[in-house]
């Protein structure tokens, strides 16, 4: 099998039709949205979803969010408390994906939730809504790559990882944010708890919410959105953090205006945001990683990027970068 890629800009109605067609048949196709790619099936069938975690080689503890066409949609598969109505509203269709109890009578497959009374829900921007809305069923979907990899921002990452596994992959451009959702808990007694740091930062969630994010210790991170700890988005190559100025023959992902020292001796350079823009960097990050990995240098170092805004989950999914294989563990 070798995937047939569509662009949604020179032929929507092609791409609808045949991703319409794909995930009616039980395959898993990618999907652009605007976080990243995603490996996309029916999110209520067993088949479907059991094509998603052998194309990823993902573990099948892990859940997967669903998508949903929009708030109604939704309302049919989790229970939304006045908290989490206000959230969504805020912030759907866009980057944020919320963890809520599952209804029992919806007809979203045990493997998609990994059995957990809880199901993560989010609604995407852009086609992927359009998509969701046509099939008329919710959407598992993954980060469309193999299972520990860095996730894809454009169709040819996809094509690369899983092109000869998948028969589809929609080609929507470069993904806009660049880093996955934000992963809110929404607790039955109203405390919210950051599962994951993402495409929308937290200090705006809590001014919508009125109250502060609980983070988790990294520690109990991996209990609570399992997958989330360890070593995820690794590159080939070692990571260092944190570097002011590259070693010689390593790869230096800048950011910001200031003048590198040493710049010279690098292997391979780019400068995530010149202007020193969170969002910006986020958009560009997965595929400078990809980049800088390519180049053959043996570690990768980044500049110091600030904790705010965006720079929450740009940290984030460097530190997760860094972390030991699990192989070297
Ligand atoms: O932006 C995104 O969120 C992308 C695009 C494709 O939508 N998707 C994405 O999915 O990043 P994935 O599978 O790579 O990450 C989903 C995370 C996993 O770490 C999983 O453990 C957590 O969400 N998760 C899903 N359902 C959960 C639940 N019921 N409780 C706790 N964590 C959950
Ligand atoms: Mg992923």
């Amino acid at each position: 099998m070798t995937a047939r890629i569509i662009s949604i800009d020179r032929e929507p109605e092609a791409a609808l039709a045949a991703a319409v067609d794909a995930l009616g048949q039980g395959a898993a196709i990618a999907i652009p949205t605007e976080t990243v790619y995603g490996l996309a099936a029916d999110a209520t069938r067993a088949d479907a979803i059991n094509r998603i975690y052998e194309t990823k080689g993902r573990p099948r503890f892990n859940p997967l969010i669903c998508h949903m066409a929009d708030l109604a949609m939704a309302r049919m598969h989790a229970r939304f408390d006045p908290v989490s109505e206000r959230l969504a509203e805020a912030f759907w269709p866009g980057p944020l994906t919320l963890i809520l109890p599952l209804l029992p009578e919806s007809p979203i497959h045990d493997l998609a939730s990994a059995g957990l009374d809880t199901v993560g829900i989010r609604v995407p921007q852009g086609f992927a809504g359009q998509l969701i809305r046509a099939f008329g069923r919710p959407l598992a979907a993954p980060s469309a790559n193999t299972s520990g990899a860095i996730s894809p921002t454009s169709a040819e990452h996809v094509a690369e990882d899983l092109g000869p596994k998948i028969p589809l992959i929609l080609d929507g451009g470069a993904s806009g944010v660049g880093v996955e959702s934000t992963i809110v808990k929404v607790e039955a007694d109203g405390r919210l708890r950051l599962l994951r740091p993402g495409g929308i930062a937290a200090a705006e969630i809590e001014r919508v919410a009125g109250h502060p994010l609980e983070r988790l210790e990294k520690a109990g991170a991996a209990i609570e959105a399992p997958g989330m700890l360890a070593s995820h988005y690794a590159p080939d190559a070692g990571m260092r953090l944190n570097a002011a100025f590259p070693l010689e023959g390593e790869a230096y992902l800048a950011f910001g205006p200031g003048k590198v020292e040493g710049l010279e001796k690098a292997r391979f350079t780019f400068n995530l945001s010149p202007e020193g823009d969170c969002a910006e960097a986020a958009s560009h990050l997965f595929a400078a990683m990809k980049r800088a990995d390519r180049s053959g240098a043996r570690v990768i170092a980044v500049a110091p990027i600030p904790a705010q805004g965006l720079g929450e989950a740009i940290n984030d999914r460097l530190e997760r970068a860094a972390a030991p294989k699990p192989q070297e563990t």
